[in-house]
Parts: structure tokens; sequence; C-alpha cells
């Protein structure tokens, strides 16, 4: 392996669902994504302390050992924890105090070591995505959040970090495809935030030095697929362990643990004694007791993450077939499942879909096209294939044709590439 770090630009694309990387030669005009597992260019952001071999792992391996049953701790959706006082919180694995903080570095650590592997050495350049808001309506916790993944990277040994908007970076994939002018509205939609912009791309747009004047506007809200989980979870799944459920008083039982397990990044607290005590307590408030034996049992066997995987498979399923489909709860009891329907996904995403239209719309109203109109509508993310989005997109802007780009790669080519 060579020792002095390659010339060029790595580009980070650190998912809140998947991670991705590129690679631009300087000068090249071009970037190359690079294979993080296997031929795999993206990987899930998942980070599993196996508790048995004492190794930490990651991605695919990461989330297969914690579905296989191997005991240890698993942790997704480390994004959604910037900005957020909880990043600096600490947790015990394997024996070792350690803060979300350090498991963003152990992560980003492991990101730089595999691309060593494919570059020959590692990289000490990186131009890293960033949502257009990490946080809403804060601006003190979201350039607190930009500072924490900075600072994550130069522990790692990044000596030149910078940042791109995701949705600029997929914008400059897209025009890399484009053989004339067009004036797009970029969607970015992935599994914390929805980010939109509107752009002039085209081949000629591409030689400019300077493309400020052609990005006319860019918008984001902090929405995305783990919060359509999440929904998705409340709505089919949560009821069957006492989610809405009345107790003998007639009261409901309190929602917040409903709400924790449901919650991707929140999922990992309900395993700590003193919330497992708190919702034992809870039973009191169950008219039916086997709901809250459920509840328990899935707090016994850390089946939090496995529930949150089999509920975001069943919405993936329920879009791509537009039929019902079942979300297989047998580990938490014989034959127990939910049902879901592509009705039942349209109702329960209906609020939260209509806010990342609206955000859509106030990016091309921002950005003033006066008598120009949207050549097209270029889709990336992995939740920007998800079926009631498209239709709620399409309502919103009839007539403009939906191009579907590369949904885990195409901000990642764009990072590199727009800094080399
Ligand atoms: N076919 C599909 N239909 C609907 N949703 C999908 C589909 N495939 C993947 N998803 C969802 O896409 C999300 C992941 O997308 P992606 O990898 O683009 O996000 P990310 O880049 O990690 O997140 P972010 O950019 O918000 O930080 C997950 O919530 C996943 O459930
Ligand atoms: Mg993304």
């Amino acid at each position: 392996m060579q020792s002095s770090p390659p010339a060029g630009m790595l580009g980070i694309d650190f998912g809140t669902s998947n991670s991705a990387m590129s690679w631009a030669a300087p000068g090249g005009g071009t970037s190359r994504l690079i294979p993080l597992e296997g031929e795999a260019t993206a990987m899930p952001t998942a980070v599993f302390f196996n508790a048995e071999d004492r190794c930490t792992h990651f991605g695919r391996d990461a989330v297969g050992q914690y579905l296989g049953g191997t005991e240890g701790r698993l942790l997704r959706s480390l994004k959604s924890l910037l900005g957020s006082p909880l990043l600096n919180e600490s947790t015990v694995v394997n024996h070792q105090q350690i803060s979300f903080q350090q498991i963003v570095e152990i992560f980003l650590n492991e990101l730089r070591e595999r691309a060593a592997q494919v570059l020959g050495a590692a990289p000490t350049r990186v131009v890293m995505g960033r949502p257009v808001h990490f946080v809403d309506d804060d601006p003190a916790r979201d350039a607190q959040a930009q500072q924490s993944l900075q600072d994550a990277a130069q522990a790692v040994g990044f000596a030149d970090v910078s940042f791109q908007f995701e949705p600029i970076a997929a914008a400059l994939d897209h025009e890399r495809r484009l053989t004339r002018e067009s004036l797009v509205l970029v969607v970015d939609l992935g599994g914390g935030t929805s980010d939109f912009t509107v752009v002039r791309l085209g081949p000629q747009r591409m030689l400019l030095a300077d493309r400020s004047a052609d990005v006319l506007a860019t918008t984001g809200v902090h929405i995305g697929g783990t919060d359509f989980d999440q929904r998705l979870s409340l709505g089919q799944v949560m009821p069957l362990l006492g989610y809405r459920h009345h107790g003998p008083q007639g009261r409901e039982v309190p929602n917040r643990v409903f709400m924790d397990l449901s919650t991707w990044h929140l999922i990992q607290w309900l395993y700590l004694p003193r919330a497992i005590a708190q919702a034992q307590n809870l039973r009191s408030n169950y008219s039916d007791v086997r709901l809250h034996e459920r509840l328990m049992r899935v707090l016994a066997q850390r089946d939090g993450h496995r529930i949150a995987h089999e509920v975001e498979q069943a919405k993936i399923r329920c879009s791509l077939q537009d039929t019902d489909t079942t979300v297989d709860l047998s580990g938490v009891e014989r034959d127990l499942a939910a049902q879901l329907a592509p009705a039942d996904m349209a109702q329960h995403l209906e609020a939260l879909l209509a806010r990342t239209v609206a955000c859509a719309r106030e990016c091309v109203q921002r950005a003033e096209l006066g008598n120009a109109s949207l050549d097209a509508i270029y889709l990336t993310g992995g939740s920007s294939a998800l079926l009631p989005f498209q239709r709620a997109l399409q309502a919103e802007f009839k007539g403009v044709p939906l191009v579907e780009g590369d949904l885990f790669g195409g901000v990642a080519s764009g990072l590199a590439y727009s800094r080399a």
C-alpha cells in the first residue's frame, strides 16, 4: 500500500439510512463510486457491536448479525442525532463507555479505511454532503450538526473537510447525462430528510467554473423514510402492543414507549434498565394484559429494530406492488401479524407527504421562474420511489415529467465531482 495520500477528492454521502462514497481524480471531470461491501456501492449506515466476538460490524453485515439473533447492540439512523443533545450522551458497549459522537467517528473511520483499500492509501480531502436542514427552524442546532460531522471527519484523519448541499450534488450528477439545457426540480427524499433544489442544468453550463447563478433555490424539511416507517408502525403495529389501548379507567396507555419504539434512532434507549422498569409499570394501564406482555417481550428480546425493519420492508413492498402486504410479527408471538394496505399507507402518510410537497412548492416559488417552466423533476433518494409520494408530487406539478435517477448513488457521485 502506498503511504502518501492520493491526489483527488473523496465524496462522502453520510446518509440517515445508507452511506456511499465517490472518488474524483484531480481535473478529471468525473467521479466514480467506491465499492463498499463487495460490489455494492451503498451500504446501510449501521453499526453492530457484537457482544460474542467483541468486534464492531458495519453495513449489511451489521444488520444481518442483528437480524440473525447475534447478541450485541445495533445502532442505526446516527445522522438523526446530529444537532441533538443526545449526540453527546454515552452508552455502554462491550463494557466500554462510548458517546454517540464517537460512534459516528467509528463509522466514518470505517468508510475512510474502505476508501483506502480501493485507492491504495487513505485520502485526506473530503467533501461531505449535508441536507439543506439537518434541523428544521433552529439555525444554531443546524450549525452544531454540521460542526459535529466536521469534528468527526477531522478526528478520523481528514485534514481538508468541506460541505456541499446533498440536492446540489445530486443535480450535478444528473447533469452529466443531459444533452440539452433544462430547468430541473431536483428532489432528494432519503431516510431522514427531504431536499429540493431548482437548478439550470446542461452540457454547456457544466463547463462554467462558478455555478452559483444556476442554483435558483434550495429548500429542505426534516421528513424522510424513517418518519414514514414511524407513522406506519404507529398506525398498524404499535396498537398490537397497546398503543391507543384503553385501560380499566378508560384512559389510554401513555404513548411515549410506542413513540420511541417506532423511531429508528430512539429504539436503543428503551433497553436501559430504567426504561424497562417504566414499561413494566404500565401494566395497570392495560385492560388486556396480553398486549402488555407482548410489549415486554419485545423489549426483553430487543426486537425494536427487527420490527422497524419489518415495517420498512412492508412499506417498500406495499409501494412497489401497490397491493396489501403483511408485517410479520411472529417473533413477538406465534402467528402475530399486522396488515398494510395501500389505502392505509396513503392515509397514515398523508400529512407528512403534504408537508414534503409543500416544501417542493416553496422551492419552485422561491426560484421565481417567471415565464419559464420546469422541464423535469429529477428524483433521487430511496424514498422518492414511494408511490404515494410520486402521486402527490405529480398532482402538484401537473404535466412535468418525473425522471427517476440513481436512488442510492447520485448524491455521492456528485459530491466528489463538485469540488474536484
Ligand atoms: N422502493 C422504495 N420505496 C419506498 N421507499 C424506499 C424504497 N427503497 C428504499 N426506500 C426508503 O428509502 C430510505 C433510504 O433512502 P436513502 O438511502 O436515499 O436515504 P439516506 O441518504 O440514507 O437518508 P438522508 O439523505 O435523508 O440522510 C429508507 O427510508 C428506505 O425505507
Ligand atoms: Mg441521502
